[in-house]
C-alpha cells in the first residue's frame, strides 16, 4: 500500500524552549547529579505553578506515587481507594507501602473515578482516596472532598496526566493533602523521566525529602544513621534543567492540547459512532490524549479494525488501560476483583487514543480524522 503520509507518532516530546541550554550548562559545570541547582529551581517553580507551598521532584510518577502515599503513613493493613480505569502505577504504588488498592468504577462520560460509588467501597481499614485525573480531565473535586472530610480521609490526587489542569479555576494538585505528576516523555510538560509531589503540608514535604533520599536525616544529612527504609529516588539536575525549560513555557504547551483536542473534535463531529470524553464540569480539561471511543453498531467497524487501517496508513494509536479488576498482579497480591466496573471494561474494549503530541499540525490531524471518515464508509 502506498503510505501517503510520514509516520505520526502517537506521542514525542516537544522541547521548544531553554532545554538544551539548561541542560549544556548542567554538562559546562559537572552538576549532573540531583546536587545541581536546577533542581530547586525547577521545584520552586512547579510548586507556584501549581499554587502549592511546596514541591519535591523524584524519578518518576510513580515514586511520586509511592512517597506522597509513604508521607501520609500508609502502611500494611490499610486500604486507598483508586479508579478502576487508570495506569497501573496508582495500584502499585500502593501496593509498595504493603496497603491495599480498593477499585471504584469510573463514570461513563468523564471517565473519571464515580464519586457515586466511593462511599460503598469504605472499610474502617481506609485510610485515602486517590482521584487520577484521567486524560488531563480534573476530577469532581468537590464530590471527593465532601467524602473525604466525612469519613476522615486523605486525598491524593494523581495528576500525572493533567499539568495546568484547572478545576473551579484552581490547578489540579492544589486540592489534596499530597499531589504526584509525571514527567514521562509523552506528559504535556516532560524530563524525559521524572516526577514530582506537591503539598502545602511542611510536615509532608519534609517526609517526602527525607523518603526520596533514602531517609538519610534532613538535620544532620553526613551522619549514615537511618531510622526508616527509605528510597533512592533523587532527580537529577539534568532531567530538572529539561522540567525548568518546560515549566517556562507550560502554558503555551498546555494550549496546544487544548487546541488539538479541539481541531480533532472539529473533523470527527460528523463521524457516526465515534465518541469523546466529556469535561467535567467548571473545569478546564487539558487534553493530555485524544481518546476516542468507537461504537462498532454506528461506526460499523471494530476498534481491532480501525487500529489496523491506521497503522496501515502509518498512524500510531495507543489501546486504553485494563481496568485493575483484571490485573493478574494485584488479584495475586490479595486484591478484591469482586463487582462490576462496566465503565472501565467498556473503555478498554472499545476505546483507543490517537497521535496527541503538543506540535501536531492541523494538516495531519485533519488527516488522521479523514482516515478515520473514509474507513466508516469502506
Ligand atoms: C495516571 C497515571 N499515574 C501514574 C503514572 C506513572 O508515571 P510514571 O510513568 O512517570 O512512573 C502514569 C504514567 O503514565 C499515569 O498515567
Amino acid at each position: 500500500m502506498k503510505k501517503i503520509k510520514d509516520f505520526i507518532p502517537v506521542c514525542n516530546a516537544y522541547l521548544d524552549g531553554n532545554e538544551k541550554k539548561y541542560v549544556l550548562d548542567c554538562l559546562d559545570t559537572g552538576w549532573i547529579s540531583s546536587a545541581g541547582k536546577y533542581v530547586k529551581e525547577f521545584e520552586n517553580r512547579f510548586a507556584e505553578y501549581c499554587g502549592c507551598k511546596y514541591a519535591v521532584a523524584v524519578t518518576s510518577g510513580t515514586a511520586a506515587l509511592h512517597i506522597a502515599l509513604s508521607s501520609l503513613g500508609i502502611k500494611k493493613g490499610d486500604e486507598v481507594i483508586i479508579p478502576s480505569f487508570t495506569m497501573i502505577a496508582c495500584a502499585f504504588a500502593v501496593c509498595y507501602t504493603g496497603a491495599k488498592p480498593v477499585f471504584v468504577d469510573v463514570d461513563k462520560d468523564t471517565w473519571n473515578i464515580d464519586c457515586s460509588k466511593i462511599e460503598s467501597k469504605i472499610t474502617s481499614k481506609t485510610k485515602a482516596i486517590m482521584p487520577v485525573h484521567i486524560f488531563g480531565n480534573p476530577c469532581d473535586m468537590k464530590a471527593v472532598m465532601k467524602i473525604a472530610k466525612k469519613h476522615k480521609l486523605h486525598i491524593i490526587e494523581d495528576c500525572a496526566e493533567a499539568h495546568g489542569a484547572e478545576y473551579y479555576g484552581k490547578k489540579a494538585g492544589s486540592f489534596s493533602s499530597i499531589a504526584a505528576f509525571s514527567f514521562f516523555a509523552n506528559k504535556n510538560l516532560t524530563t524525559g523521566e521524572g516526577g514530582m509531589v506537591v503539598t502545602n503540608n511542611k510536615k509532608y514535604y519534609d517526609r517526602c525529602r527525607y523518603f526520596r533520599n533514602m531517609c538519610y536525616s534532613l538535620d544532620k544529612p553526613r551522619t549514615y544513621e537511618h531510622d526508616d527504609i527509605g528510597f533512592n529516588y533523587r532527580m537529577t539536575n539534568l532531567q530538572a534543567a529539561v522540567g525548568l525549560a518546560q515549566i517556562e513555557k507550560a502554558d503555551f504547551y498546555r494550549t496546544l492540547r487544548i487546541n488539538n483536542n479541539k481541531i480533532y473534535r472539529k473533523y470527527l463531529k460528523n463521524v457516526e459512532g465515534i465518541s469523546f470524553q466529556k469535561d467535567e464540569k467548571n473545569s478546564l480539561n487539558v487534553c493530555w490524549m485524544n481518546a476516542i471511543l468507537i461504537d462498532k453498531e454506528k461506526y460499523g467497524k471494530t476498534k481491532k479494525e480501525l487500529v489496523q487501517y491506521l497503522k496501515d496508513n502509518n498512524v500510531d494509536t495507543r489501546l486504553l488501560f485494563t481496568g485493575m479488576h483484571k490485573q493478574k498482579s494485584l488479584k495475586n497480591y490479595g486484591c478484591s476483583m469482586l463487582g462490576k466496573y462496566e465503565n472501565t471494561d467498556k473503555l478498554t474494549a472499545d476505546g483507543l487514543y490517537l497521535p496527541s503530541s503538543a506540535n501536531l499540525k492541523e494538516s495531519e490531524i485533519r488527516h488522521i480524522c479523514g482516515l478515520i471518515a473514509d474507513f466508516k464508509d469502506k
